[in-house]
């Protein structure tokens, strides 16, 4: 089933111009980048964005990665794209990400780990809409 998930490319791997390396990754599983554009999250933006982790020990530490530099969010469409994109990230931890996935690729640490997808078709959806209006999603 054709679907879209949402895609951050996170500071670390902005900072590092890793932009075109990681799009190929998912352009090569067959994910197509039907919406995308650099921005610098704002506090609120990042506060809003990870509120499920609101009360986790590590969410300052995460609005403050989150908005150290800019990043690339974007959304991205294929068949069984949320769970097609999450195989491709590879484990969110890096450590134990598997050989060929971007974060084992690419990430620093479990704070720094270069990418971010949605893990289900409702939050892919709140998730799209937060950062993108329908008229720039072009299928
Ligand atoms: P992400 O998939 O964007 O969703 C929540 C993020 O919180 C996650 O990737 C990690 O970057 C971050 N995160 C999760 N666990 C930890 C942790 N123990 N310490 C620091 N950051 C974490």
């Amino acid at each position: 089933m054709t679907e879209r998930t949402f895609s951050i490319l996170k500071p670390d791997a902005t900072e590092r111009n890793l932009t075109g390396a990681i799009n190929a990754v998912i352009e090569k599983a067959g994910l197509r980048i039907v919406a995308q554009k650099r921005i610098k999250m704002s506090r609120a933006d990042a506060e809003q964005f990870y509120g499920v982790h609101k009360e986790r020990p590590f969410f300052g530490e995460l609005v403050e990665t989150m908005t150290s530099a800019p990043v690339v969010v974007q959304v991205l469409e294929g068949d069984g794209a949320i769970a097609k994109y999450r195989e491709i990230m590879g484990a969110t931890n890096p450590a134990q990400a598997a050989d060929g996935t971007i974060r084992k690729l690419y990430a620093k640490s479990i704070g720094e780990n270069s990418v971010h997808g949605s893990d289900a078709p409702e939050t892919a959806k709140a998730e799209i809409a937060q950062f993108f209006p329908d008229a720039e999603i072009v299928g």
